[in-house]
């Protein structure tokens, strides 16, 4: 990742972002000026260990791997910022809709935010948790007298009523996250579900006005969010990642997982007219050793389970041609050469891998776009306040070491 230091910046407004993938782990540190721009100071990656199919099963080993990635994001800065916030890791998410009614004490009288803020709360008690907790409670509309408004601050009403869209993740999962990060001798500042994180880079502040649908192909499922007016009007996943990809091509080509995964990267490709019928590679199959394959017979059952994930994002959101809104889609699986090609002939629309063109910024760091996000959502929110962390003699020693050299 390209470094990206800022003279106009203070070394010492320092933000830490962790993304718990269920491949992999991002760290970014990054320099926050003014509480709106962000200088990205170090970033590392790891393999996630410690989690089966999204629940973490070894905390000591989820340490580990965090820990390794955090190595990596302050190797150059020399500094482990004490707030950090992450995403909780994909499992078990449970989404849904709920609505709060607030009747002020002084009917007619204007409504006021303390007055917003008593319904969204009302709403989050109709919420059934049982074994879960509420990660997130989006208003994603308000109704004054029954009559449907932009804000109900300021304006006079009877009753203010609200409907709130909620995540709720597993609690034993939240909980075991909250002692990996305490164990890390780090504060959580906040825990996000990774799409929303997502949406902040690969979408543009436009296209979450305006409407556009993120689709993030991860591990071992695929989230889909539809964004407009600025908020996360809902959201769902498929259990199909690049993961599921990698045990088709072990069961049909008796591969292991690890052998599946290095060949798919290596030699997968979507774009199955452009393969060669005679171009071959060598894999080690078990019990049999290096053997040749046709590229184009690996491929065949690459392009069939993404074929299959796309239809079922068609069918799920109801793509049509007369679909108005942008599809965007990020996640690694959507590296595979010709990736836009199959989505926009499946979805009949275009298709943008990525963060959108014109933000060079974001192009720059799109590999680690959902910890960027992250960063962005926590200052968006006020849940990560940057303050100054102070160094001691040998950070000092070591930042002036490093300008030298
Ligand atoms: N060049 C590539 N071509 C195709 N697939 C790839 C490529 N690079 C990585 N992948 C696949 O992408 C998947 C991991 O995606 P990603 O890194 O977005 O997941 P994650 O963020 O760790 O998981 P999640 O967000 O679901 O928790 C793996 O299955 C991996 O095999
Ligand atoms: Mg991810």
């Amino acid at each position: 990742m390209a470094k990206c230091w800022s003279a106009t910046v203070g070394d010492n407004r320092l933000v830490l972002a962790i993304d718990i993938g269920l491949s992999k782990i991002d760290a970014v540190i990054a320099d926050v000026g003014n509480g709106s721009e962000i200088t990205v100071r170090g970033s590392g990656r790891s393999y996630t260990t410690g989690i089966e199919k999204g629940k973490i099963t070894s905390q000591s080993e989820l340490v580990a791997a965090i820990d390794r990635a955090l190595k990596r994001a302050e190797r150059d800065i020399g500094i482990r910022p004490a707030n950090a916030i992450v995403s909780v890791p994909n499992f078990d998410f449970q989404f849904g809709y709920c609505t709060g009614l607030m009747i002020p004490k002084t009917l007619g009288k204007r409504l006021t935010e303390e007055d917003r803020l008593a319904a969204v709360h009302k709403s989050k008690k109709s919420i059934v948790t049982q074994d879960n907790l509420i990660l997130h409670a989006i208003p994603v509309e308000y109704r004054v007298d029954n009559r449907v408004v932009e804000s109900p601050v300021g304006i006079n009403g009877e009753s203010l009523e609200v409907t709130t869209h909620y995540i709720q993740a597993d609690s034993d999962n939240v909980h075991a996250l909250l002692s990996v990060i305490q164990t890390l001798n780090l504060h959580v500042a906040g825990m996000v579900y990774s799409p929303i994180a997502s949406a902040q880079i690969f979408l543009s502040e436009q296209e979450r006005i305006e409407g556009a649908l993120l689709i993030d192909i991860g591990a071992e499922s695929t989230s889909i969010s539809f964004y407009k007016r600025n908020i996360l009007q809902s959201t769902g996943t498929i259990p199909i990642g690049g993961n599921t990809i990698n045990r088709d091509l072990s069961q049909c080509l008796s591969i292991s997982d690890p052998e599946a995964e290095r060949v798919k990267v290596k030699y997968g490709s979507l774009d199955i007219q452009n393969i060669e019928y005679r171009d071959k590679f060598e894999l080690n199959a078990l019990g049999q050793g290096w053997i040749e394959i046709k590229r184009q017979y690996m491929c065949k059952i690459i392009y069939s389970r993404v074929e299959e994930l796309l239809k079922l994002i068609v069918k799920k959101v109801g793509i049509r041609p007369e679909f108005p809104y942008d599809i965007v889609c990020c996640g690694a699986t959507t590296r595979c050469a010709g990736f836009e090609a199959i989505a926009a002939t499946l979805t009949g629309h275009i298709v943008r891998v990525g963060p959108p063109r014109a933000d060079a910024a974001h192009h720059i760091h799109a590999d680690y776009g959902t910890a960027l996000g992250l960063i962005s959502f926590g200052l968006k929110t006020g849940a990560i306040v940057p303050h100054e962390t102070p160094l001691n003699w040998l950070e000092r020693l070591n930042r002036k070491l490093s300008r030298w050299f």
